[in-house]
Order: structure tokens, then C-alpha cells, then sequence
């Protein structure tokens, strides 16, 4: 009976009303489609479904040109929820979402590149994108030079004839130095480059990079936009001509979003310029509280009176520089343990962007990658702590914090 039904826009009730369908069949199609029209939820549905049914050739035809979803690593209504809101935010003409930030990265970089490219990278970016330069896009035939992106000259002199990336962060981890995109958009550009943001730290709350200039904008959505600390996700955001060329790859690699994780996405975007803003509050008002603290060496936040980029992050950023700041006690090992075990709210933590507020200790992380003596010339000592403001009450973070610090002897 089923071979006779070969018009599949029959609803499948209908052929359940036949007897001869047996159980074992009834159950593959009993319960899939709604008996009563859906109109307007109040929330987007998840669409998990990986395929959709498609009525005969003209109608695969459409679908696969575009005019209607068909399968859901191609395009997923959730997914392109995200795409829409990201695209919103960061005034870019259309986004790619994908399975994590470092998906977002290698897509875009990957698809971008070829052999016998030449890319200039911050020397002062995620670790795991300085691994993905050396030991990826090195083995596709592309020179990576890595400068210090709060020289402008550094990054001139490093740009050659086949230079045609330029990639930064805008907010350097973990001194929380500020890079002047205008004047990196302007070097790329001028150099015939294209200027690549990962703009994680930052979100568009704080700046949206491509009206800086930049051609592309990167997002661990893990991050800020998730806010809960439980989306793994990644996008990356631009003109529809750079987006359009990106896709075709994106679809070959595979990166993309889950509907289910695209859904949780969106949820959390409604609410994010509340949480960030807080959050953007919260570091401010921390940083201020443990300038002032006597067992604090110093501290790295753009807004202190005593940073020396701060007027150049009230030009980029003026609505806040971030919810990342980092702090220099006593390099004591011992002692930096304690100050951990004593805090009472603020939790160790192996990520950041999360609705609460954490910390890292940057010489742990990345001792397995530098040595000793290069961690201290990178200016991660010992006593230097990252933390990344969340959304609890400020004084309650500021009392936290100064009890813990009293294990440290006061400068
Ligand atoms: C600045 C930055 N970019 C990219 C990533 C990678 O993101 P994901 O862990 O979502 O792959 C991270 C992760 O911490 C990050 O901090």
C-alpha cells in the first residue's frame, strides 16, 4: 500500500487509515505532523528534524536552490535565527553559525586562504587559533608572521606582497590590552588584505568591528551570547558577497550549529545586552575596588585612570570595555592557591562569558606552551589572576574578593 501513495504532500494520516498498514509501519508515521494548524508560538519551534520531505524533482529543484529547507546541515530554521540576531548586532549584511568558535575560526580561515598566502596574526590571541595557524594552515601552504598589535608600525613592517589577512582580537588576553582597529583596518586594507576580528572578549555591546573597518567578525558564542555556560557555539559574520563564498565550505567542513543548541542560542541573545551590561558594570567597578586595594600590584582595565590606552578605549569602546579584566598580587604560588580556596562566590573556572563571575590563573594555563621565562616576559607572572565579571550584585563580588585577598602581604 505504501508503493501506491507517490505523492508525498498526502498527509500521512490518510494512508494510517488504510488497514493494511501494519504496526510496526503505523509507528514510523503516526504523530509526525499536527492535527490542529500551529500559528505564531510565542517561541520558535526546534526544528530537529535533519530532512525534509520533498514532493518530486521540481520540488527538490527548489529546495536545493535555495527556495525552501530540505536538509539541515545545508540551512536549519533555527540556525538561521542565530544567523539573523548575530547579523543584527554586528550590522553585518549575513552570518554563518556553527558547532563552536574554533569551527567559526578554522572555516573562515580555511576557506579564505591558499597556497602561498601570507597572514599577519596578533602574537595575543586564543592559544587555540595560534595553534590552528601553526599547525593547520602552515601544512596548506600559507606563512603565518605574528606581531604585537599595539604597534601599528610592528604590523606594517610585518605585511608583505602576499599578505592577504590580517587577524586580531580587539581586546588582548590576558594584560587587557587594547588594539586600535581603525588604524589595523587601515594597514590591511591599504596592504590589499582582508582584516579578520574575533570580537569574543568584546561583543557588539562594546564594539561592532566591522564599522571599524573589519571585513570579518569572529564570535565564540560560547561566550557572551550563550551567557549560561552551557552552548558551545561559533559564528562568523559579514558582507553577503564574503558570507556567500564562506558557505560553500562551511557546508564541506561540516562546523554547523545543532538545531537545539540554535535554539538555546536564541534564547539566550534576547537577553544578553541586560546580562553584558551588568556584567560590562561589574568589571568596572571591580577593577576600580582592586586598584584600590592594598594587596593589589595592579590592575589591567581600559577604564582605570592610570591605563595608558584609555583614551583610546573610550574612542573604540565607549560603551564599556568588556566584562575581562586581570589583577598582579604576590607571585606566590601558595598563596594565589589560597586566595582561590578563600573565595566564597568566585569560582576557578576553564571558560569566561558565563552569567557568574570567575577567574584563571593565565601562567597555568599556558605553562605546558611557553616557558618559565617567556611567561614573565609575556607579563603572565605568577601573581597575575584573569577574572571575568558575571551579573551577581557588584558589592557582593567587591566583598568577596578583598576577604580573599588578605592572604597576600599588602604591597
Ligand atoms: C577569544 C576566543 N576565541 C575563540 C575561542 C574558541 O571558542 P570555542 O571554545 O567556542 O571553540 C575562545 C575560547 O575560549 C576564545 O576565548
Amino acid at each position: 500500500m505504501l508503493e501506491a501513495v507517490s505523492n508525498s504532500t498526502i498527509r500521512e494520516e490518510i494512508l494510517l487509515k488504510d488497514k493494511e498498514v501494519r504496526r510496526e509501519t503505523h509507528i514510523l508515521y503516526t504523530g509526525s505532523e499536527t492535527t490542529l494548524p500551529v500559528e505564531r508560538p510565542e517561541t520558535p519551534p526546534i526544528y530537529h528534524s535533519t530532512a525534509n520531505i520533498i514532493c518530486d524533482m521540481d520540488d527538490y529543484d527548489f529546495a536545493s536552490g535555495g527556495g525552501k529547507y530540505y536538509y539541515c546541515r545545508t540551512a536549519n530554521p533555527n540556525r538561521d535565527g542565530v544567523a539573523e540576531a548575530i547579523s543584527y548586532l554586528e550590522r553585518g549584511e549575513a552570518s554563518l553559525v556553527c558547532a563552536s568558535g574554533m569551527a567559526a575560526i578554522s572555516t573562515a580561515l580555511v576557506s579564505l586562504v591558499k597556497a602561498g598566502d601570507h597572514i599577519v596574526a596578533s602574537r595575543s590571541i586564543y592559544g587555540e587559533t595560534i595553534e590552528l595557524f601553526d599547525r593547520v594552515l602552515t601544512k596548506l601552504g600559507v606563512a603565518i608572521t605574528y606581531a604585537d598589535f599595539t604597534k601599528t608600525e610592528q604590523v606594517e613592517k610585518a605585511i608583505q606582497e602576499n599578505t592577504t589577512i590580517l587577524y586580531t582580537e580587539i581586546i588582548a588576553n590576558p594584560l587587557i590590552e587594547v588594539i586600535d582597529l581603525d588604524a589595523i583596518s587601515a594597514i590591511g586594507h591599504h596592504a590589499g588584505a582582508m582584516v579578520l576580528v574575533d570580537s569574543t572578549f568584546t561583543t557588539p555591546f562594546a564594539i561592532r568591528p566591522l564599522e571599524h573597518g573589519a571585513d570579518i567578525v569572529l564570535h565564540s558564542l560560547t561566550k557572551y551570547f550563550g551567557g549560561h555556560s552551557d552552548i558551545t557555539a561559533g559564528s562568523i559574520t559579514g558582507s553577503q558577497k564574503v558570507i556567500k563564498k564562506i558557505y560553500g565550505d562551511f557546508l564541506l567542513l561540516g562546523g554547523c550549529l545543532d538545531p537545539n543548541s540554535a535554539w538555546l542560542m536564541l534564547r539566550s541573545i534576547r537577553t544578553m545586552e541586560m546580562r553584558v551590561k551588568k556584567q560590562f558594570e561589574n568589571a568596572k567597578k571591580i577593577a576600580e575596588a582592586l586598584d584600590a586595594d592594598a594587596h593589589v600590584r595592579y590592575v589591567n582595565y581600559p577604564t582605570l585612570s592610570n591605563h595608558p590606552q584609555r583614551e583610546l578605549a573610550a574612542r573604540l569602546m565607549p560603551q564599556g570595555c568588556g566584562a575581562m579584566l586581570s589583577f598582579r598580587v604576590e607571585d606566590d604560588r601558595e598563596k594565589v592557591n589560597e586566595f582561590m580556596h578563600r573565595l566564597q562566590l568566585v569560582k576557578y573556572l576553564g571558560t569566561l562569558g558565563g552569567y557568574r563571575t570567575t577567574i584563571a590563573h593565565p601562567a597555568t594555563a599556558f605553562r605546558n606552551e611557553f616557558t618559565p621565562q617567556q611567561l614573565k616576559d609575556m607579563g603572565m607572572e605568577e601573581g597575575l589572576i584573569r577574572i571575568s565579571a558575571g551579573a551577581e550584585a557588584t558589592d557582593d563580588l567587591i566583598a568577596d574578593f578583598k576577604q580573599a585577598l588578605t592572604v597576600f602581604a599588602q604591597v
